[in-house]
C-alpha cells in the first residue's frame, strides 16, 4: 500500500471514491470541483434532475444521482447507485441540508412540518445513508484505503441563534450523532468527522440572511479546500494506522 504524505495536496484523495450529497450548488458543488482537482472519483446526489444532469455534463467523469436524502424510500436506491458507479466507497460527505423554515422563523412560529423537514434532511437522511453505506466503507477500511464520513455541521449547532431553531437543533443532533458514531466505528478503521465550514456566500445563506453582504462571507471554494484537507488528513491517519497494526502483528509473529 502506498502511504501519501499529508502535505501532498493531491496525495490521499488521489483515486479515492467519494460521494457528496447536495453536489449541485454552494459548498457541495465546490467540493465536487475540489475533489476532482485532487483526482478523486466523485458521485453526487441532489433532487433536481435537470440540474444534476447539467452538473454531471460540466464535470466529465463524475456521477450524478437524483435523490432526496429526506425520503426514506430514496436512500437504498441512492446508496446502490453510489457503490455501483464508484465500485465501492472510501468517503461519504453528508452535505445536503434544509433550513426547515424558509424564511427563518422563531420556534413559536415554526410549523411542525418544517421542523420535521429539517430533522429528516439534516439528521435522519445522513443517518440512513451512512447506515446503508457502512458495509462499503468498512470494506474500504479493511482494504487499507481508509474510510471517512464527513457530516457538514454549522455554528448554529453550538450557538442558540434566535430564528435558527429547527436548523440549529437538527445540526446539534447531527454533530452529537457524529461524535458517538466516531467512537463506535473507530475500531473498524472508520472516522466520522463533523465540521463547520463557516458562513459562506451560497444560495442557502442568501435565503437565511437575505441582507448579508456577500463580500463579508467565505467563498465556498475556500471551505471546500479546508474540508478536503481535513478528509485527506483523516484518510492518511487511518492508512498509517493500518500499516502500524500490520507491522505490530508481524513483529508479534501473528
Ligand atoms: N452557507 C452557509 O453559510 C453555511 C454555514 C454553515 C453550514 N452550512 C452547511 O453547509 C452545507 C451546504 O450548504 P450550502 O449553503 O452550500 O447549501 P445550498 O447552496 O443550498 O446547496 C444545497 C445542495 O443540497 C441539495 N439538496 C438540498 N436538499 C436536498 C435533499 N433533501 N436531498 C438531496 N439533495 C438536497 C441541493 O440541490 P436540490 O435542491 O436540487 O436538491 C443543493 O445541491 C449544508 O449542510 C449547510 O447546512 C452552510
Amino acid at each position: 500500500m502506498t502511504i501519501h504524505s499529508e502535505h501532498d495536496p493531491s496525495g490521499p484523495l488521489d483515486g479515492a471514491r467519494v460521494a457528496v450529497t447536495g453536489g449541485t450548488s454552494g459548498l457541495g458543488l465546490a467540493l465536487l470541483r475540489e475533489l476532482r482537482d485532487r483526482h478523486a472519483r466523485v458521485a453526487f446526489v441532489a433532487r433536481n434532475r435537470a440540474r444534476v444532469d447539467e452538473v454531471a455534463r460540466d464535470h466529465p467523469g463524475s456521477f450524478g444521482i437524483v435523490g432526496d436524502v429526506a425520503r426514506k424510500d430514496d436512500i437504498y436506491p441512492v446508496a446502490l447507485q453510489i457503490v455501483g458507479d464508484l465500485g465501492g466507497l472510501d468517503v461519504l460527505i453528508n452535505n445536503a441540508s434544509s433550513l426547515g423554515s424558509a424564511p427563518l422563523a422563531l420556534l413559536g412560529d415554526t410549523d411542525c412540518e418544517d421542523f420535521e423537514l429539517a430533522l429528516a434532511t439534516n439528521v435522519l437522511g445522513p443517518f440512513r445513508l451512512t447506515k446503508a453505506l457502512l458495509g462499503a466503507l468498512s470494506a474500504s477500511a479493511r482494504e487499507g484505503r481508509g474510510g471517512v464520513v464527513l457530516n457538514v455541521s454549522s455554528d448554529a449547532a453550538m450557538n442558540p441563534y434566535p430564528g435558527w431553531g429547527a436548523y440549529g437543533a437538527s445540526k446539534a443532533a447531527l454533530h452529537h450523532l457524529s461524535r458517538i458514531w466516531n467512537e463506535e466505528l473507530s475500531n473498524d478503521g472508520l472516522s466520522v468527522l463533523s465540521l463547520d465550514p463557516g458562513d459562506m456566500d451560497t444560495p442557502l445563506h442568501a435565503i437565511a440572511v437575505p441582507d448579508a453582504d456577500p463580500e463579508t462571507l467565505k467563498r465556498p471554494e475556500t471551505a471546500a479546500r479546508e474540508l478536503a484537507d481535513a478528509i485527506a488528513a483523516a484518510l492518511t491517519r487511518r492508512r498509517v494506522g493500518v500499516v502500524e497494526r500490520v507491522a505490530t502483528l508481524q513483529e508479534a509473529g501473528a
